[in-house]
């Protein structure tokens, strides 16, 4: 059976997948804090926690709060900063076999531009899935993905300062995702990755007051499947790139969904806190379904719902 896939095609180097089951940022750390817990190496590649400029301590406390199948979060871009991540855990990477892809993130396009240039060329990265789900400080805190031309304009000046393949990770928080991923697509994206996570709320009432700390969160886990599984169907039939489809998945069969929707690969995401195996499990259970349906080729499967 073939599981590989490709993706970024029309991009000099490409980005050859052993398969299709990603993890998603944020859920993983950076890999190290579940090798060993399985092999992480059979999976078809890794993507880091968001990383920004400059080190961040990310939201005040409480940031995680359980939903009816969903969890909300309001980490606030906690992480380790770019100097961190190119000088502790990029050589780590380098001797791995799966590859491993950093999520980015900035607060302008120079910050995406910094972080892009500083990342490109460094041994241990084969990607850069750039995050537009942040707001952009100087449009007063909207998010860049919201837009078509704000979203654009960060892929344009990352498609500058790297030579990487660039995987552009989408927000739902937007009237009309399709157009959103038409721009990025004609600003030089090689993927697209979708969805981030929703905007929402939770209020603690003995307390009288939102439960979040940053007031507002992003919804995730089983609860937005059916969203997210709609918005790969509906950028697949707006572009033409390779999508990678994540939002609730924590089955085999909810990966397979989105495959026949338009994805050429998943990311595993909030599962992987209740099952750390979960990605694998996902995997192992593509492989099954494959074997008893006779499918030879994991390509046979992509876009196949929209015939
Ligand atoms: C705790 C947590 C932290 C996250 N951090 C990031 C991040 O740093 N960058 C990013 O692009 N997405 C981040 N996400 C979004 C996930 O990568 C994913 O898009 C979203 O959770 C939907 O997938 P899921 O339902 O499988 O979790 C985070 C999600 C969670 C739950």
């Amino acid at each position: 059976m073939n599981l590989s896939i490709q993706l970024a095609p029309s991009h000099q180097q490409g980005l050859i997948l052993d398969n299709p089951v990603m993890t998603a940022s944020g859920t993983f750390g950076y890999g190290t804090e579940y090798s060993h817990l399985f092999d992480i190496q059979k999976l078809g590649a890794i993507v880091c926690k968001g990383t920004t400029v400059e080190p961040r301590e990310g939201n005040p406390q409480p940031r995680l709060a359980e939903t009816a199948g969903g969890l909300l979060n309001s980490i606030g871009l906690q992480n380790i900063g770019v100097n961190a991540v190119i000088e502790e855990k990029a050589p780590i990477w380098a001797s791995w076999r799966v590859p491993v892809i950093v999520n980015i993130a900035g607060e302008t396009v120079d910050e995406y531009a910094q972080l892009a240039s500083r990342l490109d060329g460094v041994a241990g990265i084969s990607g850069l899935e750039v995050n537009i789900s942040c707001p952009n400080m100087k449009a007063g805190g909207a998010e860049f993905g919201a837009d078509p031309d704000s979203a654009a304009e960060v892929i344009t000046t990352v498609k500058k300062a790297t030579s990487l393949p660039i995987l552009v990770k989408l927000t739902p928080n937007t009237s009309d995702i399709g157009k959103v991923a038409v721009a990025v697509s004609e600003a030089g994206a090689d993927a697209i990755s979708l969805i981030n996570t929703l905007r929402g709320m939770a209020i603690d009432i003995t307390q009288r007051r939102p439960l979040l700390g940053n007031i507002s969160g992003g919804l995730s886990g089983p609860a937005i499947k059916p969203v997210a599984l709609y918005m790969v169907y509906e950028v697949a039939g707006a572009v033409d790139l390779p999508i990678i489809g994540c939002g609730g998945i924590s089955t085999a069969n909810d990966a397979i969904e989105f495959i026949m929707a338009g994805a050429s690969a998943i990311q595993v995401g909030t599962a992987s806190f209740t099952n750390p195996r979960a990605p694998l499990d996902v995997l192992e259970g593509i492989e099954k379904f494959m074997e008893e349906e006779g499918v030879e080729d994991i390509r046979e499967l992509i876009r196949i719902a929209r015939r």
